[in-house]
Formats: structure tokens, C-alpha cells, sequence
């Protein structure tokens, strides 16, 4: 038998909470800024690498943003994005649900058209090449206004083919999901999913906002929700997916030690918990990574971690059959590491 990790290093799983723009690796980064001629505040690789230590989630936002600036052309996003499907192969992973950040491109002048174009091409190259399916999400800014989600929803109608789902990211505290209800409204009347950031700062109530008031198909993070115990009850009788994110907790300081990571315990009160890697490139790795992160600080178990991979294609946008298709490709991984 393979060691514990070894064996999950080899799982097919699914990636359901990934920003594109937050997997931009540093030598990427720097290369895209001397391409593109964005003078960066960094003067070597090493130094990028050096400025990765947060202590909230806006100090990595703050960053994050300035990061993504050096992206321009319709070749910055394919590139960005086809490295990203590149690392998924090396880790398994058989299926993306990937966010990107319109508002983070287009306020800087770059046309919807080219971010949302480099990044389709790559995801159909994954599919055709690395054997990779795909969902889009397009999430909205929230420390932007509401108007200006519309106005995004907009740029994106005549791409809907492409885009499967709306998202919310960006700094959580004083932006409840109560400010978005008209725009998500509006997203699912056009036939969009909806999940939302919620429960990474923000409070319990958060989610039940996103749940009540948004009418979300997914969770994004949801840590804050075990605070409230029919909170629990509801997303586990529900089984609303909840896309956690170890590193990242771990990096912005959401959880002290990775020790006192909750995965175990979500999974314990029956809730539909998944494993991902949120912004690879700023928090110290990619899915396998977290994963190897759960068995060494908080001995996560052969039997847990292949109810976190089952976990990612259940709480996938796949259809059913597509959904059995990849479990019994689990199925298969585990028969053949038995012994
Ligand atoms: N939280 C909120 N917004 C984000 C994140 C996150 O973890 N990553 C990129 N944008
Ligand atoms: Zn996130």
C-alpha cells in the first residue's frame, strides 16, 4: 500500500474554489511585468515571494490586486490559466471550478473581452489536452458598489455561454451579501449559479444571508458557520457544499495553527466540506498541498480524505451522471491502492 500521502496525492478530485488571478506564480508575475512593461514594487522575484506574510484578508487583497495588475493581454490570462491546469494535472485534479475577478481587470482599462477570452481558450485547451473538464465563475468585487456588479453582469451577457456561475469575493467585513440581493437576483433569472464568500471573517450571519437573501448553490469557505448550530443543522440537512481552504485559513489568519483546523470536524456534523487552495501562488500551495497540510497537522484519515474527494465532484456543478462518472473513478484509484 502507498503511504497516506502518497495515496491521496493520487486521488482524482475536483478544485471548487480556485481565483485564477490569485494563482499568478512570482516568477510569472515578474516575467508578465517586464513583458508588459508594469513596473511592479518589487525588484526580484525573491522580493515578491518576501512580501506574502498577512495578517488579515485585506492586507492580502491589498497585494493581491496590485499583483494582478501585470496582467494585459489576451496572452496573460491564457498563460495565467494554463499554468494553473498544468499544476492540477501533477495534483489529479479531473475537474475545475474556477473563479475570476472581472472588476480586477476592467477598472484597470483591460476589455472584459480579452480576460474573458485568454481564460476560455486555456480551459478548452485543459479540456482537449489535459483531459481537464471545467465550470466559469465570474465573481463580483464586494467592497465595489452593487451598480457596479450590474454594470459587470452586463459586460459579461454576451458571454454566458462561457461563464456557468456568479461569485463574491473581496473584503468580507461591512459588505454583507445583503448588498448584492438585486444584482444575484438578476444573475439567476439569466440561468447563472450562485455561490458566495461568506463565513471567512464575516460572521455567521453572513451566511445565512447568502443563503436567505442570495439563494446560493454553494458556500465559499463558511469556517464562521459552526459558530451557529442551526446554521450547521441547515447546511448539513441541505448538503450545501462548503469550499474550504486550509492554507489560506492557515495564511490569513483564520485559524491560529493548522492544528485547530475544523475539516474534521465539518465532516463530523455531516457537512458537505471540500478541500481547495483559494490563491495557490500567495498562500504556499496547490490542492494537494492542503490536503498534505490536513494528514500532518490534524491526521486527517485515509477514510476522511476520500470523503473530501468524493465530497468535491457531490458538491460540483457537474450533472449527475457526470458526477458518478468521476466517483467511480475514485472507486476504481482505491481498488487498485488496497493492497
Ligand atoms: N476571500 C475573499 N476574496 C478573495 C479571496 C478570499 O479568500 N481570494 C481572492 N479574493
Ligand atoms: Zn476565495
Amino acid at each position: 500500500m502507498p503511504s497516506l500521502i502518497d495515496f491521496v496525492r493520487g486521488l482524482p478530485k475536483a478544485e471548487l474554489h480556485l481565483h485564477l488571478e490569485g494563482s499568478l506564480e512570482p516568477e510569472q508575475m515578474f516575467a508578465m511585468s517586464e513583458r508588459n512593461r508594469i513596473k511592479l514594487p518589487y525588484s526580484s522575484v525573491d522580493e515578491i515571494r518576501n512580501a506574502y506574510n498577512f495578517n488579515n484578508l485585506q492586507e492580502f487583497l491589498d497585494i493581491y490586486y496590485a499583483g494582478m495588475s501585470v496582467l494585459q493581454q489576451e496572452e496573460d490570462f491564457y498563460d495565467l490559466t494554463m499554468a494553473y491546469l498544468k499544476r492540477c494535472k501533477a495534483d489529479n485534479v479531473r475537474h475545475v471550478e474556477v473563479f475570476f475577478d472581472p472588476q480586477g481587470h476592467t477598472e484597470r482599462g483591460i476589455p472584459f473581452s480579452v480576460v474573458i477570452n485568454g481564460i476560455n481558450r486555456a480551459l478548452e485547451d485543459g479540456k482537449k489536452h489535459l483531459n481537464i473538464s471545467y465550470k466559469l465563475i465570474m465573481s463580483f468585487l464586494r467592497h465595489l458598489s452593487e451598480a457596479d456588479a450590474f454594470e459587470t453582469l452586463k459586460q459579461a451577457t454576451p458571454y454566458l455561454e462561457l461563464i456557468h456561475g456568479v461569485g463574491l469575493d473581496s473584503s468580507e467585513l461591512g459588505h454583507p451579501p445583503s448588498k448584492f440581493v438585486n444584482v444575484f437576483k438578476a444573475a439567476g433569472d439569466m440561468g447563472l449559479l450562485r455561490v458566495a464568500h461568506a463565513g471567512e471573517e464575516g460572521p455567521p450571519s453572513y451566511v445565512e444571508e447568502a443563503l436567505d437573501l442570495l439563494d446560493i448553490d454553494r458556500l465559499d469557505h463558511g469556517n464562521r458557520a459552526l459558530e451557529s448550530d442551526s446554521l450547521v443543522t441547515r447546511l448539513a440537512n441541505n448538503q450545501i457544499a462548503l469550499t474550504v481552504c486550509p492554507l489560506s485559513n492557515l495564511k490569513l489568519c483564520v485559524v491560529n495553527d493548522m492544528s485547530d483546523h475544523p475539516i474534521q470536524t465539518m465532516l463530523e456534523k455531516g457537512l458537505l466540506a471540500t478541500v481547495n487552495s483559494d490563491d495557490p501562488s500567495y498562500f504556499g500551495g496547490y490542492i494537494n498541498d492542503n490536503y498534505v497540510a490536513l494528514i500532518e497537522s490534524v491526521d486527517l484519515t485515509r477514510e476522511q480524505a476520500i470523503q473530501l474527494a468524493k465530497n468535491s465532484f457531490s458538491g460540483s456543478f457537474l450533472s449527475p451522471q457526470e458526477k458518478s462518472k468521476y466517483l467511480d473513478e475514485i472507486d476504481a484509484y482505491i481498488t487498485q491502492n488496497t493492497h
